[in-house]
């Protein structure tokens, strides 16, 4: 178990998301419609529904490559505000509690939200991957801007052959995708990418039977280590929540399965279930990382 970080560093991370990326906490569509045409409003809602009837990589990398460009992209990523924050917050509290020292590489990084944030506060350059061409060359030039030293690379971290090995990898959403496309080598790939004894870090979530997905970890060598729960009030207030994973390759394995680890977050999801329902605090605060920032626990080590 594990305390929590500051109020600060939530409101930090809050303010970069915000400033550098245009993504923030919006009462409703309202900031799209503020901030898009009527007529680019229309072209999302139709990209949303094209995607939700094909999802094959070439309509998503037309979708991105839409997304990215003109000046639509931050008042449409604005939506995802909650998962974006918390993620990156559960994330950045994980690896501090690993107390690692050594490279770190941020799997579908799109932009490189996390990794920029994470740059600026820890002082160490993050490598991060994504494998489309658009959002890593409009991060990159972003970043530079801002003077950070990431190195942001396009790739397929199903195809690519690591030049370096990392100590910890990180995946916030990085992997659905590839869940979607129920691709058997997702783990042994991330792996490849792995030094003895590291540590993925991943919040995403497991389509169909999470048991599936503990077999194929496992067969790559990965046990279960530690977990938590991420999410919060989403744009029109709904309720969003994400399994957060630490799977450590190689080391020990030890008996505790997916079960124990939906078990424990869903133990932390109901409590905080109480803080997100509380009418008095502004509904913007009424996420896991405001929660956290209150002193409950982030992580659960199994
Ligand atoms: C939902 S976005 C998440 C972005 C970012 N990690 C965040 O937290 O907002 C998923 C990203 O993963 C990338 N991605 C999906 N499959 C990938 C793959 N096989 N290799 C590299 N990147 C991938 C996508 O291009 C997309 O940018």
């Amino acid at each position: 178990m594990t305390g929590f970080p500051e109020k600060e560093r939530v409101d930090s991370y809050r303010d970069h998301l915000s400033t550098v990326w245009g993504i923030a906490a919006t009462a409703s569509t309202d900031a799209l419609t503020h901030r898009l045409s009527s007529t680019e409003y229309q072209d999302f809602v139709n990209w949303k529904n094209t995607i939700a009837m094909d999802n094959h990589p070439s309509t998503l990398d037309r979708f991105y490559h839409w997304l990215m460009s003109g000046s639509r992209f931050g008042s449409v990523q604005s939506s995802r505000w909650v998962e974006i924050l918390t993620s990156g917050i559960w994330a950045t509290v994980a690896l501090q509690e690993l107390n690692l020292c050594g490279p770190v590489l941020d799997i579908g990084c799109n932009a490189g939200y996390w990794n920029s944030w994470m740059s600026y506060h820890s002082q160490t350059a993050i490598t991060g991957m994504d494998k489309r061409e658009v959002a890593i060359h409009f991060g990159q030039k972003r970043q530079n801007e801002l003077g950070l030293e990431n190195t942001l690379l396009v790739a397929d971290f199903m195809d690519a052959h690591p030049a370096h090995l990392y100590t910890a990898i990180v995946s916030l959403q990085g992997l659905t995708e590839s869940f979607h496309h129920q691709d058997k080598r997702i783990f042994e790939s991330v792996a490849a990418y792995l030094m003895k004894d590291g540590y993925l870090i991943m919040i995403d979530e497991l389509p169909g039977q999470s048991l599936h997905y503990e077999k194929m970890w496992k067969q790559a060598g990965f046990h279960l280590f530690a977990a938590g729960m991420a999410g919060g009030l989403g744009i029109d207030h709904e309720w969003k929540s994400y399994l957060a994973l630490v799977l450590k390759l190689g080391g020990t394995d030890t008996t505790k399965t997916i079960v124990d680890a939906e078990n424990a977050t869903e133990q932390l999801w109901q409590s905080f279930h109480l803080f997100g329902t509380d009418a008095t605090i502004d509904w913007t605060l009424r996420n896991s990382a405001y929660w956290w920032a209150a002193h409950e626990d982030a992580v659960v080590f199994l």
